[in-house]
């Protein structure tokens, strides 16, 4: 009888996840009369904003099914991982985690393991799963999130373990169930996958060609948030700066802040993450002129070096990025610029960390985040010469650490007496009468406060730097 839901399942989506959703209950019920409880889910996410986005719309769906949501892993019945693999030791951790849950899951046989995300992608992954982790019961990739409340009703139909992994990705499916982290703040998909095909990079390969949302969607999604209460969305895409080229219309993303600016009860709007070789005078324009886009703007460098620059693809020079985060500083004074730097890619000099630093030092970044170089398999990068020893790399990344370190501390405390608008996000996690909120700029502020402003956006003098984040009061 269960087995027709399949033959009457619809064709389009999301109609048939709906459908899934529905017809799940009675499965559910009957587990649930097995297990002696209610089932509850716990979704771990790794990775960038995408996988955070991507695991409020898993948790959306699971929610829907009428699964409970548990604050821990341990003991509930189903677990999902939702995985990384920019580089290798996220894969490594990742494979850790999951080993030593093996132990624990003997307690619970009936649990339900699920891994998706970007690791799913890459076929030697799934492979190893497969050959040493049987435990994990469902496997599907990065195109397909959506089709979560098939895959699980189909587990639960037939127990048998499932592998669905798409090559490449379908359309665009809107109007996916999702549940919010944080009521106040919320993600908004512009754009899906990555073009660019810098040299080092996974992404490409398991996220897909770049594709832009129609901007009406993401109007509609910003308006229907912004009425759930929403003040701050942040667009996301790993090069928000090129949404709109897939499109057959001339919208730009420019344009599409425009628009979003417009929505009221959108207070805040900031993004991620902009590649400098698209970043045009338009948008440094739109952004001068706007009341709700944040003063932050995370602008990767990777290298100061040219010869690096080329060799990872990235399209700009040491002096066409300098000039450019340069002039964002010029014409809005108050931003703050961070970056991504890696160390260790193949055939780097200390003469080419050298010009990274000169770089570190000509922008003073707010902040920035350091890598070391992973090889990827499949990337052009992994096949390249000219590797480092771990000596090396360890000099060099502290002396790029200390320049960043530097930079950041003595930019960090040119805001101490200003009065800031910050939005309260939560109960401060070291003492609970104080209550934490980022500033435009993204700088974290702790004071004293009610839990009544978590969500508020609210005035706060800001009393002390201490390195990167400031201490303050209510005014
Ligand atoms: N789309 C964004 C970056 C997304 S990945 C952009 O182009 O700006 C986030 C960061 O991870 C990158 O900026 C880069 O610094 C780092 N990264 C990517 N691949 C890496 C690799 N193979 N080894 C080390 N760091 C890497
Ligand atoms: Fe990776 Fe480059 Fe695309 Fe960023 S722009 S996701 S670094 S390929
Ligand atoms: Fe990682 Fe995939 Fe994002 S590889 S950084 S989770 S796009």
């Amino acid at each position: 009888m269960l087995g027709s839901v399949f033959e009457n399942a619809p064709v389009n989506e999301p109609e048939r996840q709906y459908y899934f959703i529905d017809h799940s209950s009675a499965l559910r019920a009957e587990k649930e009369r097995k297990l002696g409880h209610a089932m509850t889910f716990h979704v771990t996410t790794f990775g960038c904003q995408m996988n955070a986005r991507d695991s409020e719309k898993m948790t959306g769906i699971l929610t829907q099914m009428g699964f409970c949501e548990s604050d821990s892993e341990t003991g509930a019945d189903i677990v999902l991982f939702n995985t990384c693999t920019i580089r290798d030791n996220a894969n490594q951790k990742f494979y850790g985690h999951l080993g030593s849950l093996n132990g624990k899951s003997t307690k619970n046989s009936e649990r339900i393991v699920i891994v998706c995300g970007c690791m799913a992608q890459e076929s030697e992954c799934v492979k190893r799963l497969e050959e040493s982790y049987g435990f994990v019961n469902i496997i599907f990739g990065t195109h397909n999130i959506y089709k979560l409340a098939e895959l699980i009703y189909r587990y639960l139909y037939d127990g048998r373990n499932i592998t669905d992994v798409w090559d490449k990705p379908g359309d665009i499916v809107e109007d996916i169930p999702s549940i919010r982290k944080y009521p106040f703040k919320s993600g908004v998909n512009i754009m899906f996958g990555c073009n660019n095909y810098c040299t080092y990079c996974i992404v490409p390969y398991v996220r897909g060609n770049e594709r832009s949302r129609n901007a009406d969607e993401i109007l509609r999604e910003c308006y229907h948030l912004a009425s759930d209460g929403v003040k701050e969305v942040m667009l996301l895409g790993q090069n928000v700066n090129s949404y709109g080229n897939s499109l057959e219309n001339d919208m730009n993303f420019p344009k599409l802040l425009k628009e979003v600016e417009k929505i009221d009860g959108i207070e805040r709007i900031r993004f991620m993450t902009s590649h400098p070789k698209d970043l045009s005078d338009e948008l440094i324009q739109v952004m001068k002129d706007s009341k709700k886009i944040c003063r932050h703007i995370h602008l990767p460098l990777q290298s100061g070096s040219t010869r690096i620059l080329t060799a990872m693809n990235r399209r700009y020079t040491k002096e066409q990025y300098t000039d450019l985060a340069l002039k964002i500083r010029r014409e809005i004074p108050q931003i703050s610029i961070t970056t991504d730097i890696i160390v260790g890619f193949p055939g780097e000099t200390t003469r080419d960390v050298d010009d990274t630093i000169d770089v570190i030092k000509k922008v003073h970044f707010d902040g920035a985040f350091t890598f070391v170089y992973s090889p990827r398999q499949g990337t052009p990068a992994a096949e390249m010469e000219g590797r480092h020893d771990p000596e090396w790399i360890r000099r060099e990344f502290d002396r790029v650490l200390t320049a960043v370190q530097d930079e950041s501390k003595s930019m960090a405390g040119r805001f101490t007496g200003n009065i800031e608008s910050v939005l309260v996000e939560e109960i401060n996690e070291k003492d609970e009468s104080y209550l934490s909120g980022r500033m435009s700029n993204n700088l974290m502020v702790h004071f004293p406060g009610e839990p009544s402003f978590i969500g508020k956006i609210i005035n706060v003098r800001l009393l002390e730097c201490r390195g990167f984040y400031y201490m303050g009061e209510i005014v």
